[in-house]
């Protein structure tokens, strides 16, 4: 990415906006061709809150073949045949040489109804349809007050909300990481610079926006510490629950403490 940007903000957001239709129709283009991502509820199976679990493989087969036939042939053959199953494939970022962050719009819209903060991107939307994300919100789990259950109350954990829905139930030191959980930090796609993918610019994004009450909306980005672009690989968050027992982070489990991570 050049150090001097040489196309003015008006003039790259016209351009990338213009240009979003078709990146999104390429994209659903390749998830239509992989997987299957019609809605079909587990009966019975449902996550914390209620939310249903989805059922079924759901990578599609192409060429005709069936799972059977695929099993029954050598490794050599499906090469040959070129035959393996795409959906296998690591999936690309919606539009894989541009990257960052990219935030579901049920996410968008309750941070924009909570704080009139603005996560919609002018360059994408989110790609994958809400019902194979996460519940959201997600329920909560103290480890150290297991005694009440979900203390979640059914909503986003915020900047605004934080210290009410806390306040008695966490120590004042844990109430101070959770206002650090849900303040700002500066992020390149809605930072107050021109290479910004934001109408408006903003102070950043917060780490709930994407482990949205200490789990996961689902929200993806591409990995950070590969070059070149094409082959990071597009990332979602993970949950952060289990976290106080791990002892190294990251899907290449490098990282030996969560201090690192707060470099995302
Ligand atoms: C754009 C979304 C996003 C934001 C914002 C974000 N994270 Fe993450 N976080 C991720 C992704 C994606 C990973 C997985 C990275 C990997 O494994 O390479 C991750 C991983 C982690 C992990 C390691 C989890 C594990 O199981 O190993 C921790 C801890 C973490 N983040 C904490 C934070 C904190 C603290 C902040 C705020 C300072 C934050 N994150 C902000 C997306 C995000």
């Amino acid at each position: 990415m050049p150090v001097v940007s040489q196309e003015d903000f008006a003039a790259v957001m016209a351009r990338m906006s213009a240009a979003k239709a078709a990146i999104m129709q390429r994209q659903q283009a390749l998830l239509e061709l992989r997987y299957d991502l019609t809605n079909r509820p587990a009966g019975g199976v449902t996550m914390s809150r209620g939310m249903s679990v989805q059922t079924g493989v759901r990578i599609t087969l192409q060429g005709g073949m069936t799972w059977e036939g695929v099993a029954r042939m050598s490794p050599e053959e499906i090469s040959d045949k070129n035959v393996f199953p795409a959906g296998m494939m690591p999936l690309p970022h919606a539009n894989h040489p541009g990257g960052g962050m990219v935030f579901p719009k049920y996410h968008i819209d309750e941070i924009r109804k909570q704080e009139g903060r603005e996560l919609v991107r002018f360059d994408l939307d989110f790609d994958l349809p809400d019902h194979i994300m996460p519940e959201f919100p997600h329920a909560i789990f103290l480890t150290t007050r297991t005694d009440l259950g979900d203390v979640s109350q059914g909503k986003l954990v915020t900047a605004d909300n934080y210290f009410g829905l806390f306040n008695g139930i966490l120590n004042p030191k844990q109430l101070d990481g959770l206002r650090l959980l849900v303040s700002q930090f500066p992020q390149q796609q809605f930072n107050q610079t021109e290479d910004r993918r934001s109408e408006r610019p903003s102070r950043g994004v917060t780490c709930f926006d994407c482990h949205a009450n200490g789990h996961t909306n689902g929200a993806a980005h591409l990995v950070g510490d590969i070059r070149p672009q094409e082959f990071r690989h597009r990332i979602e968050t993970p949950s952060l629950r289990g976290v106080n027992i791990q002892r190294l982070f990251g899907s290449q489990r490098a990282l030996k403490t969560v201090e690192d991570f707060s470099g995302i």
